[in-house]
C-alpha cells in the first residue's frame, strides 16, 4: 500500500498540506485549462508554448490531460520514465510521475495508446485529483493541456481549472465545437472565467472576425460570451517546431505566432488570480479516491 493512498483511507492529510506541516500556507497553483471541442485546433502546441514561457518567470506544472493518447511530452522533447497511467494503477505516487523538462517546468505525462484512461471512473479520476491537490502549490501555474471533445473526465478538468481557454480556429467546425464546449459548460453550471483564443488565423481581421462571430452566437443563445484572450496566426514555424520536439517560443522567438505568443502570456500574468486548486476542485465533483466503503 502506498503512503499517500494509506493517508487518504485512513483521513489523514498529505504532508503537504500547510495545516498539518505548520508551514506558512502557501497559494494553491493559478490553473488554465487550454481546451477545445474540436481535435487539432492547437491546445498542445499552444500549452508547450505557454509552459516554457510562464516557466521563465514561476515554476509551472503542465498537465497532460489527454490521458490516454498524450503527446505533451513529445512538445517538451523528455522521454518520461512514469506518467499519470503509474499513478492510476497504483504502482507509482505522484512525486515519481512527475518528469523535469526544464529548471521551473514540471511535467504530468499522459499514457500513450492507452484506452483506459480516455475513460476512466469517477474512482481513478479522484486518483488523480488527489495526487494533483498534493503537489499544486509547489507551483505558480498548472496548465492543463486538453484532449478535445466533451467526455467527462475533459470536462472535469474545465470545471475545475481557473480559467478555461477554448481553442478554435477559423474554420467553421471549429467554432461551431468552440461554442459547443462553452454550452456544455455553463449547462454544468461552471462558474470559473472561460476565454476563448483564436488559432491558426490568416489576420489580424480574421481573427476579429471569429470572435465576433463566436461572441454573436453565444450573447444570443447563452447570454454570455468567452472573453477574447488573443490570436496565433498561421505560421510554417509551427510545424518545424513540433518535428524538432520543442515549444515555438523555444525554436525561434522572433516567428509570428511566438510574437503573439508571447502577448497571450502576458495577458495570462496580469490577470487578477483567485487559484482555487485543479485538484482540490476537482474532488469536489468527483469522490475521493479508496474512500471507506459505503454499507
Ligand atoms: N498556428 C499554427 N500554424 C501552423 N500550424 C499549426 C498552428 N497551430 C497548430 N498547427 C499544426 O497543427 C498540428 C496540431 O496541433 P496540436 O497537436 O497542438 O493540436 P491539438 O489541439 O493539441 O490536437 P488534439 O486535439 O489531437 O490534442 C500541429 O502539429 C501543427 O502542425
Ligand atoms: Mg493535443
Amino acid at each position: 500500500m502506498y503512503w499517500a493512498r494509506a493517508r487518504s483511507l485512513i483521513g489523514l492529510p498529505h504532508p503537504v498540506d500547510s495545516a498539518a506541516s505548520g508551514a506558512e500556507p502557501r497559494l494553491a497553483a493559478r490553473s488554465v485549462c487550454v481546451a477545445s471541442g474540436k481535435g487539432g485546433t492547437g491546445k498542445s502546441v499552444i500549452c508547450a508554448s505557454l509552459a516554457a514561457q510562464l516557466s521563465m518567470r514561476g515554476r509551472v506544472l503542465l498537465v497532460d490531460a489527454d490521458l490516454g493518447a498524450g503527446n505533451a511530452h513529445i512538445l517538451q522533447n523528455a522521454s518520461p520514465e512514469r506518467s499519470l497511467v503509474d499513478l492510476v494503477k497504483g504502482t507509482s505516487e505522484i512525486d515519481d510521475v512527475r518528469t523535469a523538462c526544464g529548471p521551473q517546468l514540471d511535467l504530468l505525462a499522459a499514457g500513450c495508446g492507452v484506452p483506459h484512461m480516455a475513460g476512466l471512473d469517477p474512482r481513478e479520476l479522484a486518483t488523480i485529483a488527489d495526487g494533483l491537490r498534493a503537489i499544486e502549490r509547489d507551483y505558480q501555474w498548472c496548465l492543463v493541456d486538453s484532449a478535445a471533445g466533451l467526455s467527462e473526465q475533459t470536462l472535469a478538468f474545465a470545471r475545475a481549472s481557473d480559467l478555461v481557454a477554448i481553442v478554435t480556429t477559423p474554420d467553421l467546425t471549429a467554432m461551431t465545437d468552440a461554442y459547443a464546449f462553452f454550452k456544455v459548460l455553463l449547462a454544468l453550471g461552471a462558474d470559473q472565467e472561460v476565454g476563448l483564443i483564436v488559432n491558426r488565423a490568416g489576420s489580424e481581421a480574421e481573427a476579429a472576425g471569429v470572435v465576433r462571430r463566436v461572441e454573436e452566437v453565444s450573447r444570443r443563445f447563452l447570454g454570455r460570451a468567452p472573453e477574447f484572450l488573443g490570436w496565433l496566426p498561421e505560421d510554417a514555424t509551427v510545424r518545424h517546431a513540433v518535428n524538432n520536439r520543442r515549444p515555438v517560443v523555444r525554436e525561434d522567438p522572433h516567428t509570428p505566432f511566438a510574437g503573439r505568443l508571447l502577448a497571450l502570456a502576458e495577458r495570462l500574468e496580469l490577470r487578477p488570480a483567485r487559484p482555487r486548486g485543479l485538484g482540490s476542485a476537482m474532488l469536489e465533483h468527483v469522490p475521493p479516491p479508496l474512500s471507506a466503503p459505503s454499507i
